[in-house]
């Protein structure tokens, strides 16, 4: 049974990546990841200068879910250019740089410095739910703005595939990602974290979170990463690849954002839930059950059920 996908000419061993902010910036971090089995590597969101994150604590997890509130922490572009030039030196898995900025003007100067290191993707980061303070609403809550950074990226990123990262907490994610495709984005992300949520501390009646909301993520949100998934795919008619990431623990949660139109499956909380080998985990999950149930090529699952839906009808 084979694993691999080729996106935009470039192949993946496996179609599990390592989701973007899980383990930190650096390029032996990346290189353990891939050992561990992940099929391709997310950076962490890479700022054009400094960005200091929120104060401790920053995450509270449960088995059912995880809330951060990290606030994307990152030394800028400087410090990233080392580790991920580093990296693609001699890259043992394809590498997606995530990108993000509080203006469209930023977003394409940071997106135009990591796209001079010719990483294999770009994913632009318009979508965490726990910077609302510091930036306002994310910009892919509005179709208009998702659409106007899409269009400065595509400006300034050459022939570097530009994935969309998007927001579950929007009324309709078909439309955002449809805006962000006529811009000329070349796929996506579904999805960054839920939300925000907020836990309670009972004896103290203080928010846990020091920012007292974070995002939410884990087993909880991957019946709303499928739907979001699908809700993409069908906007785009299947023509763009999709990232699926959220909740996916488990090769029966790959195969089922899979089925709901993704090529790439993201893992971000499970990596500390099942242990840095959850890649491993997955594939041979994926494998086992595609085998029993004589699935040739995992790439045959990719948008299955909206074959069904359409075979049905
Ligand atoms: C601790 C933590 C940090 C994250 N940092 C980033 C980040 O820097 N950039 C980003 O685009 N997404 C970030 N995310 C979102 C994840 O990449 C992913 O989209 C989300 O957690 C859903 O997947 P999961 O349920 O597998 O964790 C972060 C998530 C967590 C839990």
């Amino acid at each position: 049974m084979n694993l691999s996908q080729k996106v935009y000419g470039v192949t993946f061993q496996n179609p599990t990546v390592l989701a973007s902010g899980i383990m930190g910036i650096t390029a032996s971090s990346w290189r353990f990841c891939v050992e561990n089995g992940a099929g391709g590597i997310t950076t962490k969101s890479l700022w054009l200068t400094e960005h200091m994150g929120h104060p401790n604590p920053t995450i509270i997890s449960t088995e059912h879910w995880s809330l951060n509130a990290v606030g994307l922490p990152d030394a800028g572009v400087e410090k990233a250019v080392q580790e991920v030039g580093d990296y693609l030196k001699n890259k043992p898995a394809p590498l997606i740089g995530n990108v993000v900025a509080g203006s469209i003007e930023d977003f394409g100067k940071t997106a135009e410095h990591i796209a001079k290191l010719k990483p294999d993707f770009l994913e632009v980061n318009i979508s965490c739910p726990n910077v609302e303070d510091e930036f306002g609403k994310p910009f892919a809550c509005s179709a208009p703005d998702a659409a106007a950074v899409t269009k400065h990226i595509k400006q300034v990123s050459g022939d570097i595939p530009v994935f969309i990262k998007l927001s579950p907490n929007v009324n309709n994610i078909g439309a955002i990602a449809l805006a962000c495709a006529e811009q000329g984005a070349d796929g996506f992300t579904a999805i960054n974290t839920v939300g925000p949520g907020m836990a309670i501390d009972l004896r103290s009646r203080m928010p846990i979170l020091a920012n007292k909301v974070g995002g939410l993520s884990g087993p909880a949100i991957k019946p709303i990463a499928v739907k979001c998934i699908a809700d993409v795919y069908a906007a785009t008619e299947g023509k763009l690849p999709i990232i699926g990431t959220g909740g996916v623990y488990t090769g029966e949660d790959a195969l089922e954002l899979m089925l709901a139109g993704a090529t790439l499956i993201g893992i971000g909380t499970a990596v500390g839930d099942r242990g840095i080998d959850v890649f491993k985990k997955v594939c041979d999950e994926m494998q086992y059950w595609c085998t029993n149930e004589g699935v040739e090529h995992v790439s045959d699952m990719v948008g299955a059920m909206h074959k069904e839906l359409a075979s049905r009808s």
